[in-house]
């Protein structure tokens, strides 16, 4: 197959949810569906499997939630889906905007009951900002929920764009009886059951008689309701989709495994395949013959007594082959991976090849970062993966004075991984950490412990912001970092950040170093490109 043939086959995308919407859940549903596994088993016991085969940070059992992303690949009518997981608490939104840098489009699952709630008001600002193509599933209509046609208003007032509905309900919660496909003119009756396939019964709209009498009263008011949405609603835009204008949208019941082949031919059929993507001096195009692609993830490795590292890499053009000879642009080094491999449905597997929208993960010993671009020679660096100003900050005290040299390896490389921004003072004194959500300082003092045998104590910082530091000389630099060496620090990529221990304090020292700039984000390792705030 050639290049471009197997480019326009992949569709990468992420799920976005709050918590409890059922991502999870769909996930499974979409991998059962494809046929990338075989038995579905209840959530509980998916979640369980789950810690034993790729949950290795315990955090994660205990609070319950979903710390780490992951991803999967699956093969569905000879496409090649990918699919990225977010983390769904907030106090983790950098990694899911990390995730979200990778995809082509967006999954957005809505709870019947509960609409749209706070996380994904956070997300879909996410998909609005970098205007990725979402679709939208609503769940758990085996529930009583919320009327559609007043959620539908709900996803268009946070989305900021039309709702087109290509399925419809009859009947929600004890009463559901299904869904009519709008444009193949028919309704799939609803059978519970987790892990049905195919045997769904299908009734064509023209025997809408016989509908009218199973379901009644239900049956009549979707009919009027399709009726009015006909009128009222935009018909469904392609082009309107991919450029983030309108959501197509889905109902259905993800643990009943209903409504979710609709959204995997979704994917199919209407998400966009792989994108060109900006670097620093090119476009690059998916199918040119090169490898490139960028580390959106940087994550450690399941066993804690070896200190490798898996770095997720989204292909963004050329083919990877096993055994090729790959550079990082950053530091102009090979990268001498022991592994490479593929996440097919939940398993890791050497890689075969790759192509552009794939994801793959190197493991390493280090020398790579999350944001570097990797090449098979060529010197280009990707943009658009951003690091945001910290607003959080905890001074880092050992408990132990002798691992002092345990405690500068384990910061380092959970700096690396993003997992906290690490800042080393100018002036010497303890490191401080930089945090978006309270939560990442409790999940790096534990993992300090148990990766590293560091235990620390977190104490209060003065510092209630950053800030990325850029000059117009280097004499101006100079002058700047003479008078404020108290405030001044590095951060893991060696990139110098003013401190602000107030708002104030920042505008009173932009007043007086007018010529110095200051950045509330950074990209890849010491490239700010933001202009100043
Ligand atoms: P998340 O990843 O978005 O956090 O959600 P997850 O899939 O874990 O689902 C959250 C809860 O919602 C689970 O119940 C799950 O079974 C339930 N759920 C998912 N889809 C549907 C649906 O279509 N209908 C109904 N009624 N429930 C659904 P739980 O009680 O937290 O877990 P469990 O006891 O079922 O394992």
């Amino acid at each position: 197959m050639s290049f471009a043939s197997e480019t326009r086959r992949r569709r990468t995308f992420a799920i976005i949810s709050h918590p409890d919407a059922g991502k999870t859940t769909l996930t499974e549903k979409l991998l059962l569906f494809s046929g990338a596994i075989h038995i579905a088993g209840s959530v509980k016991a998916r979640k369980a499997s789950r810690h034993a085969t790729s949950d290795w940070m315990e955090i994660e059992k205990q609070r319950g939630i979903s710390v780490a992303s992951s991803v999967m690949q699956m093969l569905y009518r000879e496409h090649v889906v990918n699919l990225l997981d977010t983390p769904g608490h907030k106090d983790f939104s950098e990694d899911t905007y990390r995730v979200l840098t990778a995809v082509d489009s967006a999954l957005m699952v809505i709870d019947a009951a509960n609409g749209v709630e706070a996380q994904t008001k956070r997300l879909i600002e996410v998909c609005r900002q970098r205007d990725t193509p979402i679709i939208t599933f609503v769940n758990k209509m085996d529930r009583e929920g919320r009327d559609p046609i007043s959620l539908l208003d709900e996803i268009e007032a946070e989305l900021g764009m039309p709702c087109v509905p290509m399925t419809w309900p009859v009947g929600q919660g004890k009463a559901f009886g299904g869904i009519v496909n709008l444009r193949q003119r028919n309704m799939r009756l609803f059978k519970a059951g987790a892990d049905r396939v195919t045997d769904d019964e299908v009734v064509p709209l023209s025997e809408a008689d016989t509908l009218r009498q199973r379901f009644g009263h239900d049956f009549e008011l979707a009919e009027q309701n399709i009726e009015l949405l006909t009128e009222a609603a935009p018909a469904f835009d392609l082009q309107a989709f991919l450029a983030a204008k309108q959501t197509p949208v889905f109902f259905g019941s993800a643990v009943n495994n209903f409504g979710v082949q609709e959204v995997l031919d979704a994917l199919v059929d209407l998400a966009p395949s792989p994108a060109p993507r900006q670097t620093t001096t090119r476009v690059v195009e998916p199918d040119e013959e090169q490898f490139s692609g960028v580390v959106f993830k940087v994550q450690a490795n399941m066993d804690p007594s070896h200190r490798d590292r898996i770095a997720f890499v989204r292909v963004y053009s050329g083919r990877y082959a096993q055994g090729m000879k790959l550079k990082v642009q950053r530091t102009g080094k090979e990268l001498r991976p022991t592994s490479v491999v593929t996440f097919l449905s939940q398993r890791r597997e050497a890689v075969d090849e790759a192509y552009a929208g794939d994801i793959i993960g190197f493991t390493t010993h280090g020398g790579v970062q999350l944001g570097d671009t990797i090449t098979e020679g060529e010197s280009l660096q990707y943009t658009g993966l951003p690091f945001f100003a910290p607003e959080l900050f905890q001074a880092v005290e050992l408990a132990n004075p002798m691992k002092s040299k345990q405690l500068q390896a384990g910061l380092m490389q959970l700096g690396e991984e993003g997992a906290i921004q690490v800042f080393r003072p100018q002036e010497g004194g303890a490191m401080l950490l930089g945090a978006v959500g309270q939560l990442q300082f409790e999940v790096v003092q534990h993992r300090l412990k148990a990766e590293y045998s560091v235990d620390v104590r977190l104490m209060a910082s003065r510092f209630v912001g950053a800030r990325w530091i850029t000059a117009d000389s280097a004499d101006e630099l100079k002058k700047f970092t003479d008078a404020n060496a108290s405030k001044l620090a590095l951060d893991a990529a060696d990139t110098l950040a003013y401190l602000m221990t107030s708002p104030y304090d920042l505008r009173l020292t932009q007043e007086r170093f007018p010529k110095i700039h200051f950045h509330p984000l950074r990209e890849h390792a010491g490239l700010v490109l933001q202009k100043a705030a």
